[in-house]
């Protein structure tokens, strides 16, 4: 009995088995259609024609993913160099792709439009069309994706049109990125109803400012953690329904016309660490609840039409690094409290109405590196305590009734940047302590009642391009030492008693007009006023040779801009031969013949609106100086907020040069790549030269890796994408422009780090592109320290010149200063066999501890070195370094801190197994 029972359970499973058999097999009988109508599909579409045209093979083709059963479920070719899509996007069909998740085309230059069959993707979750190229108006059929998690179709600049409504149907998005494109119309409101949302980011498009409001139903969006509004032209009130979006962390609603007040709900938001609501209409007072966000980094109200005081309960805010309620109508005075909130790195209370004195604890405030508190009616003395803060760099005061002496003790300020006590009650003399500011660029101590002489040391302080000491009481010589400040682009010492005769002075900055007779006038006259002083001499500049040891760190930083300028007159020779895509540049000289475009804005913009937005140069606005030019942030009218490089006018108005300028910029605009910064145009004017580039928040990496904050913020990870981005930027420009395009002064000054320390390649001043007919020959640019060895005798500019300076930043991020001593040691590499990796790696971070992070460092210290190679040809190309990210990760096999400089130079570390090609 047993035994059969056990016998008919067996056959039951057999033939159980065997019905599965079969019913597998005709399942993959009936199945080979669809695999081979994605084969037809993937050779049709022509992307991987250059790479290769077997289609069995395609599950390896680069880029692409498939499932056990061979259908593709991934197509990324986000990193993929050597696959062109380029205007072939529409020839893929999409119907052929049942099973396809994940499409990245992200950074690729499609152009075009994105094609309707789009919508056939239908198992789609993840679509990234990012920084594309794309244009035309975003397809209806997107919303037949109803399966996509995550949109993202941002920094398409040209992409219009309103967000469809069948968008509405992607209930299962969870970011949606449309920024940075020319979307109109309104914001539609079902995007208040897709429940999964975490990260809604709209900014930078063209939404209609009259009819945008957000509305009560935006409690629907609980998980959201991102909402990114800034300048989406929305208008009414903040609902408090914001307060139920208990996730949110980063919340930007910046630049719009938001009024009303902000809701007290906001209180709620207990995650929130950046707020920025600057540049609206709101009114009344701060709500209480505000202060109860003690995860708050980033606080920004600024430009709005708040009132009330700021009180104690600020002291809550005890994570708060960035603080700014500047122009605003704020009264009262600064509370005591703000001293205890120990990492704010920013206090920016200016343009307001506060009272009563500067609290001596903000001496307290020891990270403290910009404090301004100018434009109030702040009293009393400037308390000497201030002398405390080692890393203050920007110290304004001025425009308030301070009265007293300047305390000795701002003398400890090493590294002051900027001093401006302009327009007080402030009387006594300039205390000699002065002369420690070696940093100082400017010092501003006009309309004062100062008295007493200029300390001669003031000549020491060489940086200085900017010298305001008029309107006070200050006598006797002007001494000698001021004309060696060789700097200066602005000196005003008039209307004092100053008596003597006026030094000669060497700063070739000064603006100088030609007053007839030969006779060269600085305008306005810096020493007008003083009745005393001999007659005018016509001051006659000399030019001062700046000997290379002792360059300031600034000059290097501010070299390409020199030699932009240079570059600039050299313009019409170099630039003569370029055949540019679009000749006509539409410029329109206006009444003052001024001649601005700025391309990726609408309208034009005029000179008066940079002045505007600068408040004439203000150097409040200035984030960079050097001797050839300043950099300023400037919010233009349409509410962009852009870098503004002013350049000097050294040319005469020669109408020829003129073109040639407007043809160059004209193809700068046109290089367009994630890792570049974009040069969205310029202004000429017959006071200056501007040009207008994409603002990048964190500065250079040079002044990154120097700062001991921001180096510690990029760890590892950072410091590899930084490089990756290098590298994809120098490869667009040697492999995808047409004609290649040498950017030859690639140096740390010259790669830019944004917010969230993403690299963008800068200053295209002195880049050649290079044109066959040409001679390569050329006078040596770029910065010393990151120039090919090869320069100094062939003068043959060629890609691989950009690939050694890659390989000196490179190793620069690594070791978090510039390898000058490991370069000298490459010449006899025996010296570097007992140097361990980790002793040059940068001390500042902790070494990696995950694995991959390692094998990461290593092979780019490999590359590194390959690319610091004497010999150009044994360099890898930057598209062979792009190739080898791609690679995938093998272990190193040793532990990290066994590996020695020699074995990287000796490319033992096989890691990725194709460094041998860079030999090629
Ligand atoms: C791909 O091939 C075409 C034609 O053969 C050629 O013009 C193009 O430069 C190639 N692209 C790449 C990335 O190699
Ligand atoms: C394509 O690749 C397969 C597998 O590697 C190979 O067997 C076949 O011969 C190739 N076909 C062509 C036309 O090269
Ligand atoms: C696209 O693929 C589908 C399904 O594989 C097929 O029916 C259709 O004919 C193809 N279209 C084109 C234009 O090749
Ligand atoms: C999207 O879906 C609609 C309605 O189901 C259909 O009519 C349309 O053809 C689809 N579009 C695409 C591109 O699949
Ligand atoms: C805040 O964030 C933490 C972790 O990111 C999360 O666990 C917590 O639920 C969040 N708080 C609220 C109120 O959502
Ligand atoms: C300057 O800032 C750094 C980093 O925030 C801090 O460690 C240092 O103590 C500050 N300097 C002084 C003198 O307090
Ligand atoms: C002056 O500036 C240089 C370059 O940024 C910096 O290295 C140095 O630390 C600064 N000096 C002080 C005292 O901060």
């Amino acid at each position: 009995m047993a035994s059969s029972s056990t016998f008919s359970i067996l056959l039951g499973i057999l033939q159980a088995t065997i019905l599965l058999i079969s019913v597998a097999r005709t399942v993959t009988m009936a199945d080979p259609s669809p695999l081979a109508s994605e084969a037809v599909a993937m050779v049709e579409s022509g992307w991987w024609s250059n790479y290769s045209n077997n289609a069995s093979e395609r599950c390896q083709w680069p880029g692409i993913l498939c499932n056990t059963a061979g259908s593709i479920i991934q197509i990324d070719i986000s990193d993929a160099s050597n696959i062109e899509v380029g205007d072939r996007f529409g020839k893929l069909n999409f119907s052929s792709f049942p099973n396809l998740v994940l499409l990245d085309l992200s950074d690729r230059q499609l152009g075009g439009n994105i094609p309707h069959q789009i919508g056939k993707l239908s198992a789609l979750k993840h679509l990234d069309l990012s920084n594309c190229g794309l244009s035309g108006e975003l397809p209806p059929s997107l919303g037949n994706l109803t399966q996509l998690e995550y949109l993202d179709i941002s920094y398409n600049d040209k992409i219009n049109g309103s967000i469809p409504q069948q968008l509405g149907n992607l209930v299962n998005l969870v970011t949606l990125n449309l920024s940075a494109n020319s979307l109109g119309g309104n914001i539609p409101p079902f995007l208040w109803l897709l429940t999964n949302l975490r990260h809604l980011i709209l900014d930078r498009n063209q939404f209609d400012d009259s009819i945008n409001t957000i509305p009560q139903n935006l409690w629907n969006l609980r998980r959201l953690e991102t909402l990114s509004l800034s300048s989406c032209g929305i208008v009414g009130p903040i609902p408090s329904a914001l307060g139920q979006l208990l996730n949110l962390k980063y919340l930007d609603l910046s630049e719009n016309k938001i009024n009303g007040s902000i809701p007290s709900e906001i209180g709620f938001l207990s995650n929130l660490t950046l707020l920025h609501l600057y540049n609206n209409k709101l009114g009344g007072s701060i709500p209480f609840s505000l202060y109860q966000l003690t995860n708050l980094e980033t606080l920004y109200l600024d430009s709005n039409q708040l009132k009330g005081s700021i009180p104690q309960n600020i002291e809550k805010l005890k994570n708060i690094n960035f603080l700014s309620i500047t122009n605003n109508s704020f009264t009262g005075h600064i509370p005591l409290a703000l001293c205890r909130l120990s990492k704010l790195e920013s206090i920016y209370l200016d343009k307001n109405q506060i009272s009563g004195s500067i609290p001596s604890c903000l001496g307290k405030l020891f990270n403290l590196r910009t404090l301004y508190l100018d434009s109030n009616l702040l009293e009393g003395l400037i308390p000497k305590e201030i002398g405390n803060l080692a890393n203050l760099t920007s110290l304004r005061l001025s425009q308030n009734k301070l009265s007293g002496s300047i305390p000795f003790l701002i003398g400890n300020l090493e590294a002051l940047r900027f001093l401006d006590l302009t327009k007080n009650r402030l009387i006594g003399s300039i205390p000699i302590e002065i002369e420690n500011l070696a940093n100082l660029t400017s010092l501003s101590l006009s309309q004062n009642k100062l008295s007493g002489s200029i300390p001669s040391c003031i000549g020491n302080l060489s940086n200085l391009y900017n010298l305001e000491l008029d309107s006070n009481l200050l006598k006797g010589p002007i001494p000698e030492e001021i004309g060696r400040l060789f700097q200066l682009s602005n000196l005003n010492l008039s209307f004092n008693e100053l008596s003597g005769s006026v030094p000669i002075l060497s700063a070739t900055k000064l603006r100088i007009i030609d007053a007839g007779n030969n006779c060269n006038k600085i305008s306005p006259d810096p020493f007008d006023g003083n009745s005393r002083l001999s007659p005018y001499m016509c001051p006659s500049p000399v030019t001062n040779k700046a000997n290379s040891s002792t360059i300031p760190y600034y000059i290097k930083i501010f070299l390409p801009i020199a030699i932009f300028s240079t570059f600039s007159i050299l313009g019409y020779f170099l630039f003569s031969r370029f055949k540019l895509k679009n000749n006509s540049v539409s410029v329109q000289p206006t009444k003052n013949g001024d001649l601005c475009s700025i391309w990726n804005y609408d309208g034009k913009i005029a000179y008066e609106d940079i002045v505007a937005a600068t408040e004439d140069f203000d150097f409040r606005y200035c984030i960079g100086v050097g001797g050839y030019g300043s950099v300023y942030r400037a919010q233009l009218p349409c509410g962009k907020v852009v870098a503004l490089k002013k350049l000097h006018r050294l040319e005469a108005e020669n109408p020829a040069f003129d073109k040639s300028f407007k043809n160059e910029i004209k193809f700068l605009t046109e290089i367009r790549h994630r890792s570049i910064v974009k040069l969205h145009g310029y202004c000429l004017h017959r006071r200056s030269m501007f040009l207008i580039y994409e603002y990048m928040e964190k500065g250079s990496l040079f002044c990154n890796l120097r700062d001991e904050v921001e180096a510690v913020e990029m760890d590892w990870t950072k410091r590899v994408e930084i490089i990756k981005g290098i590298a994809h930027a120098l490869s667009y420009l040697h492999n995808d422009c047409s004609p290649p395009i040498v950017h030859r002064d690639i140096s740390s000054n010259n790669v830019l780090l944004n917010s969230s320390f993403e690299a963008f390649v800068a200053d295209f001043g002195t880049a050649k592109m290079l044109d066959l007919e040409s001679s390569n020959r050329t006078i040596i640019v770029g910065t010393c320290g990151y120039v090919a060895p090869e320069l100094a005798y062939t003068m043959v500019v060629t890609e691989k010149c950009d690939v050694y300076s890659f390989g000196v930043v490179t190793l620069e991020t690594l070791m978090g200063k510039h390898p000058e001593e490991l370069l000298s040691w490459l010449s006899s590499p025996t010296s570097l066999v007992n140097m361990r990796l980790i002793d040059v790696l940068d001390n500042r971070l902790p070494l990696p501890t995950i694995p991959l992070v390692a094998q990461n460092l290593v092979r780019i210290a490999t590359l590194a070195f390959a690319c610091l190679n004497p010999q150009p040809k044994s360099r890898p190309t930057i598209k062979e370094v792009c190739e080898e990210f791609l690679h995938g990760q093998t272990s190193l096999g040793i532990p990290l801190r066994m590996i020695s400089l020699l074995q990287l130079v000796n490319r033992e570390m096989h890691i990725g197994g194709r460094t041998e090609t860079c030999n090629a």
